[in-house]
């Protein structure tokens, strides 16, 4: 038995509840978007279908971000990371199978398997939180076949520690369970959990960091026999979705890969001057909301207390303030938002002297 997906929270908040409604947005999950003029476009390029699994000097670029834990034969790349989630779901899942993800999260995670057929187990990993090993642990069934993470997590901004790694490890492994590790945010992916988990594969993507999410180019990655077969069942799948990716995204994917130094510079220097901005707000306004330091990631998780939802708060924001952030609920959860600060600092102070200015009134006079 399959059933319907329902409808997708995020996007929907972004483009039919918020669409054309802001000028300043804080809450897309992307470090400040790049334009073409900031990439290379071939203009003799063939516009020719391009090999499924992506080209192979793509594949190698991708592979070469795992420094070596995987090589271009263990790599896809696909329409985003989203594909390639979508594609191991289709292709992994089978119906009466049993998934454990985390919330508040990626609503995809829970949603895709139970359109599958699966029963799905949320477990809750607050931000700011340790993770509940043992929680873990209580909620595998023999039925489990695989176990979504994401660190650092959407929208907690929030890693595993190294010692939570190994204790989820060895309980994945003990049970001979699968782990599908969300990197979407992990800017160094030579410290992904494939180099410490056979049964497992890494799904990523140009769009966070790199703020390119219009490319929509993203991949999935493993280091092991088991998760290459993963990965061949997936093509096959791809042949029936988006058949290949388009070369010309490609192309640009294989540029921006081969200057990843400024790349990265780009990225940290957003994170640098948006933090330092991002800490004197929350002093500012402390009492009303607190922030769970980010780690690494372009957004931060902010805790809100006020006698107001985070929902009411975003709409009102929206409304009369004309600035866009992610409330809680659209993630599953509610008290708390997500604040992208990896903006240019002229238009990041702008937004967050409008929110500090509504948090100011929802702190006096609670509606
Ligand atoms: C946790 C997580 N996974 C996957 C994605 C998919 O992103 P993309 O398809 O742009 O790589 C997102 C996008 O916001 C995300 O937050």
């Amino acid at each position: 038995v399959t059933h319907a997906v329902g409808d997708f929270l995020i996007t929907q908040w972004l483009f039919s509840t918020a669409g054309g409604k802001y000028d300043i947005d804080l809450a897309e999950s992307c470090a400040q978007v790049q334009s073409a003029a900031d990439v290379v476009i071939d203009r003799d390029l063939r516009l020719d279908y391009s090999p499924d699994r992506g080209q192979v000097e793509t594949r190698q670029a991708v592979a070469d971000l795992y420094a070596g834990a995987c090589g271009p034969d263990g790599v896809v790349v696909t329409h985003g990371g989203q594909e390639a989630l979508y594609l191991f779901y289709r292709t992994f899942l089978s119906p009466g199978a049993h998934v454990i993800t985390t919330v508040p999260g990626w609503q995809q995670s829970w949603e895709v398997p139970r359109a599958a057929g699966c029963s799905v187990t949320e477990l809750v990993w607050r931000p700011g939180d340790p993770f509940d090993t043992e929680a873990l642990r209580e909620a595998l069934r023999p039925e489990t076949s695989l176990v979504i993470l994401c660190s650092p997590g959407n929208p907690s901004g929030c890693m595993l520690t190294d010692d939570e790694w190994t204790s989820i490890l060895a309980i994945l492994d003990g049970a001979g369970v699968w782990l599908l590790s969300d990197e979407e945010f992990l800017a160094d992916l030579s410290t992904s959990t494939i180099r410490r988990y056979p049964r497992c594969l890494s799904v990523s993507s140009l769009s966070k960091m790199y703020g390119l999410p219009g490319l929509r180019m993203g991949w999935a990655a493993t280091a092991s026999a088991e998760g290459r077969a993963a990965i061949e069942r997936m093509i096959n799948y791809k042949r029936y979705t988006s058949i290949a990716n388009s070369p010309i995204c490609e192309q640009i994917a294989l540029d921006v890969l081969s200057d990843l130094g400024s790349q990265q510079n780009r990225y940290q220097s957003l994170l640098r001057d948006g933090a330092e901005l991002l800490t004197k707000f929350a002093a500012l306004h402390s009492g009303v909301i607190s922030v769970v330091p980010p780690q690494g990631t372009p957004f931060a998780w902010v805790q809100l207390d006020a006698a107001i939802s985070s929902f009411t708060l975003a709409r009102r924001l929206l409304d009369e303030y004309r600035v866009l952030i992610m409330p809680g609920e659209v993630f599953a959860t509610e008290h708390g938002f997500r604040l992208t600060y990896a903006r240019p600092t002229d238009v990041l102070s702008a937004g967050l002297d409008r929110l500090g200015d509504l948090l100011e009134k929802v702190r006096l006079r609670p509606t």
